[in-house]
């Protein structure tokens, strides 16, 4: 009884405070992590703080997953290189410029080019593509092609690339090296401060419900979102695929994803933040859930079919009905229910 008033009055000061007067201390974002009682109240205050903020608007950005193949071997991902049943492809870049094209027709503001960790576009093949579409369509082009030099974030940034995602997966280092083997952590994030010197819009983000992940551990993800250059984040629940190593381990909970989601918003108030593809492939309404959390961004897949099914990173991915206008149309559908609309323009950080 007392611990639950105790719990009570925790969760009920840190909200006053993250809506007041920032920042949360590690005590105060585990009490609002925790008390699941709380979250109506935690995810009511996001709402309030996203409106405040970033307003009314849910920006759309036109992802474009245009190769499949990884060199890495992420125990967590599908795509890894190990998972030998998966079909590979790759897009050519007359490809990925026509479907940018579409969605830049369909009023797309910003298209994303992601991919695995796959050397074979090279630095000026990505630059290439950068500049066509920065010399044919007024989008601002976010890139997501993993850890690369230095000099190739400089190459592309020059190029006009405007924004960067790199999610830093996790923050506890142990899990890190366990799960991203042949990687380090100092490196991935020594790859976002050179992408925030650059000048890009940085990305981040992580993963809900990996095994290993503790509640600390979280609360420091929430942490370091804060602490790097973080202009974008994507939150998703980690799901199981069964090419992996952790194919049997139970999938992240959609609640405490959307709990993470709502002190990201509380923390880094100007973000603009995903209603992540995972959180909609694990609640029949996750989308909607994340706006009502903190989010104001959806990711709208445009790869084309015949590619885009291969694009397994997990299993039970959710897949667009219809073409590329008519399920643009049904994203537009879906965030009018939720009682906002869709911006207009790039959907910049502090725009
Ligand atoms: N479940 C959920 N998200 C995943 N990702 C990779 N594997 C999984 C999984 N099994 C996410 C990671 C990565 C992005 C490509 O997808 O955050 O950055
Ligand atoms: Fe490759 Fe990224 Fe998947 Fe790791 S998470 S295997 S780097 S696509």
């Amino acid at each position: 009884m007392t611990s639950t008033c105790e719990a009570r009055k925790a969760h009920a000061a840190a909200l006053q405070q993250a809506e007041q007067a920032p920042p949360l201390t590690r005590q105060q974002i585990l009490a609002l992590l925790s008390w699941e009682e709380g979250q109506q109240a935690l995810l009511a205050a996001a709402d309030r703080v996203r409106a405040r903020q970033v307003g009314e608007a849910v920006h759309l950005r036109a992802l474009v997953e245009f190769s499949n193949h990884c060199e890495r071997n992420c125990w967590y991902c599908g795509l890894r290189r190990g998972n030998r049943r998966l079909p590979r492809y790759r897009m050519s870049p007359d490809e990925i410029w026509e479907g940018v094209r579409q969605a830049a027709a369909l009023g797309y503001g910003t298209c994303v080019l992601q991919s695995g960790e796959d050397s074979w576009y090279d630095a000026e093949t990505m630059a290439g593509l950068v500049r066509r579409i920065k010399a044919q369509t007024p989008m601002a082009v976010t890139l997501s092609v993993g850890e690369r030099p230095e000099q190739d974030y400089a190459r592309w940034r020059e190029a006009g690339a405007d924004r960067y995602l790199l999610k830093f997966e996790t923050s506890q280092p142990a899990l890190f090296h366990r799960l991203r083997p042949g990687t380090h952590q100092e490196h991935r994030l020594a790859c976002l401060r050179a992408l925030g010197r650059l000048g890009y819009q940085v990305g981040s983000g992580f993963m809900v419900g990996l095994p290993g992940q503790t509640l600390e551990g979280l609360a420091g993800d929430l942490e370091l979102l804060r602490d790097l250059p973080c202009h974008m984040a994507g939150i998703g629940p980690f799901i199981p695929h069964p090419g992996t190593p952790l194919g049997k381990c139970p999938a992240g909970s959609v609640e405490l994803t959307l709990r993470c989601l709502a002190v990201a918003r509380l923390l880094v108030p100007r973000a603009n933040l995903a209603a992540t593809t995972a959180t909609a492939s694990l609640h029949p309404t996750g989308r909607q859930r994340a706006l009502q959390a903190g989010a104001n961004v959806i990711m709208p897949n445009v790869t084309p079919e015949r590619y885009r099914v291969n694009y397994e990173i997990y299993p039970g991915k959710i897949a667009p009905t219809g073409d590329m206008a008519a399920y643009r149309q049904v994203v537009g559908w879906l965030v009018a229910e939720c009682g906002r609309s869709v911006g207009a323009g790039r959907g910049d950080y502090g725009g």
